[in-house]
């Protein structure tokens, strides 16, 4: 048997009942991009609901963790990864918890005690220390040195809000020296293997700490990790998870691990997540928003890197390296194999696009680097490199890091941002910004559908609501509810209306709030219901607010001049207006 199979046999054994992993991508929440937890999935459950399975769970759940995509290459780091986890749903707690992790740990994976250490909650002034879980730790027989205190570490929460508690955690001494007397989590010798985390709070919005209607256990053990500790390699991507995928990307370069590790940890580390996200059956595509953006940067810094490794990119490469990959995971992920064929696709479109512009982007750069006065490159190149040579941002900073220069990220990801939110608007319905593109011309008639909008309301009655828009760079179309076809003299008065609020050069701003609250300010929006919890309001002075992705422009005296040039009917109570912005 192997670690997994070892550990879900155990728990099962002890009363829990095997679960199935959840999907890579979060079925019902949409304020995550990935399942970052085994928890996760299992939120409404830990509040309390109860679970058709029972209040005894185990499984291993796939995870994919991209804040440190760009540590990927050292010994460690790795996007996906599988979270070995118990759960006791209002059941067992501390004193059952540990006792399993102890029994595990050492009768199962035979770890010597001695190699064991663990921390415990300090308390903050707001919760006590949490001395049950000292004592339950001495009483199997860890010795006081060997248990550390921290009030940081030892509380756990995934993200801002939601079920939450203290936590102790296990480390492993993994090194051959002598193993210090007293404990030292700050050690690197002493990693960390297991968290068992004792969800009994619930956090809100507002940061309020309240009991939740039951005590529940939820741990978590790092697959990839603890093969290595137990296997005793100091290289994550040595043990047994990742040695064939590691030789095989080893026989495609013709050459040896040694001297090439980084290169080769990052392409076996991309193309692994690659093949999880593509395999999912949300369907995710490469592309420029969300998931599709991290699959893309995923598979676009792998081909660097292979490219690094002077692997022929047009052959068949990372078809080879996903095939070892899937036919590892297949008998426990059956995404996999239903969906080995899109995966292969995915990763060879993504391939030909990049391969297009990668050349040509690896000489811009070199003539950008040439160039530069500072040694930093700006946003605006940065950006350049992304927008136009499709070079995701860790790709420059890279590039850049081995020329020993910076780059402005903040920057970057300021204008990323404003351009992710325009695709955004393009690819969705929900937004209805009704955006085709994002040059100056069609972020100008953004504004101005906005200032129609509210010309309408005012003009013709405050029941006039936008019930569509399309904008093209030659022209704004926006669809409005009214049961008649406006006269000439309401035309006109429009018109005026919104070119004098141009002329008064109002402030365009931009506010994050609660949904809740934009709504309850009487912000215009379309559908309530498609927007998150937390929207962004734009105002325009005091003449418009609505809800909306934005962009826009800063002030209206950017527009130009406002000039209807049709109005029809669209459909049964809606009219259509054509209208221009001409240059003053
Ligand atoms: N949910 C806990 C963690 O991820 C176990 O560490």
């Amino acid at each position: 048997m192997n670690i997994k199979e070892l550990y879900i046999d155990y728990f099962v054994k002890k009363g829990h009942k095997e679960i199935p992993s959840a999907p890579v991508i979060p079925e019902n929440d949409p304020s995550v991009l990935f399942n970052t937890a085994g928890m996760q999935p299992l939120v409404p459950y830990l509040k309390g609901e109860p679970h058709p399975c029972g209040k005894r769970l185990v499984n291993a759940q796939k995870c994919i963790r991209t804040n440190d995509l760009e540590e990927v290459g050292d010994t460690t780091h790795h996007t996906f990864f599988e979270m070995l986890g118990n759960w006791s749903l209002g059941d067992y707690f501390k004193e059952e918890s540990i006792a399993y992790s102890y029994e595990f740990l050492t009768k199962y994976l035979n770890i010597p005690q001695e190699r064991l250490a663990v921390t415990i909650f300090a308390g903050n002034g707001i919760l006590p220390e949490d001395t049950e879980s000292l004592e339950i730790w001495l009483s199997m027989g860890i010795d006081k040195n060997k248990i550390a205190k921290t009030s940081k570490d030892n509380f756990w929460i995934a993200g801002e809000v939601g079920p939450c508690g203290t936590d102790t955690e296990i480390f492993y001494w993994r090194s051959d020296d002598e193993i210090p007397e007293v404990f030292d989590p700050e050690d690197e010798r002493w990693v960390e293997i297991w968290n068992n985390v004792f969800m009994q709070y619930n956090k809100d919005e507002k940061g309020n700490i309240t009991n939740l209607p039951q005590k529940n256990v939820d741990t978590g053990m790092g697959l990839e990790r603890i093969a290595a500790v137990l296997e005793g390699v100091n290289d994550n991507y040595l043990s047994s998870i990742w040695k064939d995928v590691i030789a095989e990307i080893s026989d495609i370069s013709s050459l040896p691990y040694s001297g090439n590790e980084k290169s080769m940890r990052i392409i076996a580390d991309h193309i692994r997540t690659a093949c999880f996200i593509s395999a999912d059956d949300a369907g995710i595509k490469p592309s420029n928003t969300d998931q599709g953006y991290i699959l893309r940067r995923l598979i676009r810094r792998a081909i660097r890197h292979a490219k690094k490794l002077n692997i022929d990119i047009s052959s068949n490469w990372e078809k080879r390296i996903a095939k070892v990959i899937i036919s590892k995971y297949q008998k426990y992920y059956k995404e996999l194999s239903k969906n080995e064929k899109i995966v292969y696709e995915v990763l060879k479109e993504e391939k030909t696009r990049f391969n297009k512009t990668l050349e040509k982007g690896l000489k811009e750069f070199e003539k950008i680097v040439s160039k530069i006065e500072e040694d930093t490159i700006n946003k605006d190149l940065a950006f350049k490199l992304y927008d136009t040579y499709g070079f995701p941002i860790e790709l420059t900073e890279e590039l850049a890091s081995e020329k020993h220069i910076k780059v402005d990220i903040d920057g970057f990801y300021e204008k990323f941002k404003a351009h992710q939110e325009l695709s955004r608007n393009n690819s969705s319905e929900k937004f209805k910004g009704g955006l085709a593109g994002n040059s100056e011309i069609e972020i100008k008639y953004h504004t101005a559908t906005h200032l129609l909008n509210a010309a309408l309301k005012r003009v013709v009655n405050e029941d006039v609501h936008q019930k569509g828009s399309n904008i093209t760079k030659e022209r704004m179309r926006f669809d409005f509810s009214c049961d008649h076809k406006l006269t000439e003299e309401e035309k006109n008065k429009i018109e005026k209306l919104v070119n004098d609020w141009i002329e008064q050069g109002l402030k365009v701003n931009k506010e994050e709030m609660p949904k809740e609250v934009a709504l309850a300010s009487n912000a215009e929006c379309m559908f309530p219901e498609k927007y998150p919890d937390i929207v962004t309001v734009y105002s325009i002075g005091d003449v418009s607010k609505e809800l909306c992705g934005g962009p826009h422009v800063k002030n209206t005296k950017e527009l130009g001049v406002f000039k209807i040039k049709k109005e029809e009917a669209s459909s049964a109570g809606v009219r259509r207006i054509k209208a221009v912005l001409i240059e003053k």
